[in-house]
């Protein structure tokens, strides 16, 4: 796919991945729309493309408010005509053990991550069954495949967009609509700072395998080729990439592995 003025709307665009990406399609010419809900590091990413007045637009978005995509969507539309591309990246971790985990946090998470992300996807569909070409990207995780301590809720909400996904492409192979499903293992960015904790609260550590990881620029810059050549899955990480594997062919000693392993 030739990215050179495709329009390409990128959730979750205010810093990590959703910022790298955004970088790395401007140099390949793509326009944007750039969806978070804070405006001000959205302006920020946008001052740091290049013919940004002419080539991004900014649309704040909650994911939390599903109600608001039908609107949202409407709006995305009028900026540049079209949009060839939906990333729906936008998300947030959880870090803490189940039992502690207050059902409040469980749905916030699964608000964001799942809810937010199916109603905007679902607001967009029409328009890309309706011009018959259209390419739907979901950042997921290696926890949409393999659950592991600490991350209940989050795994579950990854599980839940892969198992979504999945069946969506299946309904949208003949309107000629692509669906992609990234799992990244480890990227570093401010994900696990700005996760929550069982009680709601910013958990405001960088996680161990964050701080050694690889940083969202060489991401961003392995993903584009992927997603260009309109895989349906795409695997990107380190050797926490395994786990996908070992989960699928023997589980049985991947789990007596991680009942040893610290995972943090
Ligand atoms: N980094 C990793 O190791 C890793 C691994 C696997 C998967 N992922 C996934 O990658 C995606 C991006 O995460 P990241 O690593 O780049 O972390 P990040 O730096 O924390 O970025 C998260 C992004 O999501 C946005 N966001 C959070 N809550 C939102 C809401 N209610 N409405 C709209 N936007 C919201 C944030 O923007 P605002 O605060 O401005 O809203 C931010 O732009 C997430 O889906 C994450 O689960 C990350």
């Amino acid at each position: 796919m030739a990215l050179q003025k495709k329009v390409i709307w990128i959730t979750g665009a205010s810093s990590g991945i959703g910022e790298a990406l955004a970088y790395e399609f401007n140099k390949k010419g793509a326009h944007l729309i750039l969806s978070s809900r804070r405006l001000e590091e959205l302006e920020r990413v946008k001052e740091n493309c290049s013919d940004s007045e002419e080539s991004v637009k900014i649309l704040p978005i909650d994911l939390s408010e599903s109600e608001a995509m039908e609107k949202k969507v409407v709006e995305a539309l009028a900026l540049f005509g079209h949009v060839d591309m939906l990333i729906n990246n936008g998300g947030i971790s959880q870090r803490s053990y189940a039992v502690d985990t207050e059902m409040s946090t469980v749905r916030r998470v699964m608000e964001v991550n799942f809810f937010g992300t199916v109603a905007l996807t679902k607001a967009l569909l029409p328009t890309f069954i309706e011009q018959k070409s259209g390419h739907i990207v979901v950042i997921s995780s290696v926890m949409g495949k393999f659950g592991t301590k600490y991350r209940s809720t989050y795994a579950a909400s990854k599980h839940a967009l892969q198992g979504y996904f999945d069946s969506l492409r299946q309904e949208l192979y003949e309107h000629n609509v692509d669906v992609t499903l990234v799992c990244p293992g480890y990227v570093k960015t401010d994900v696990t700072i700005n996760a929550l904790t069982g009680s709601g609260e910013k958990y405001n550590e960088m996680g161990k395998g964050q701080k050694n990881a690889m940083p969202p620029e060489e991401f961003a810059k392995k993903l584009i080729p992927k997603l260009a050549a309109k895989k349906e899955e795409i695997y990107l990480g380190g050797a926490e990439l395994m786990g996908v594997y070992l989960k699928r062919f023997v589980p049985g000693l991947f789990n007596k592995i991680l009942k040893r392993v610290k995972v943090t």
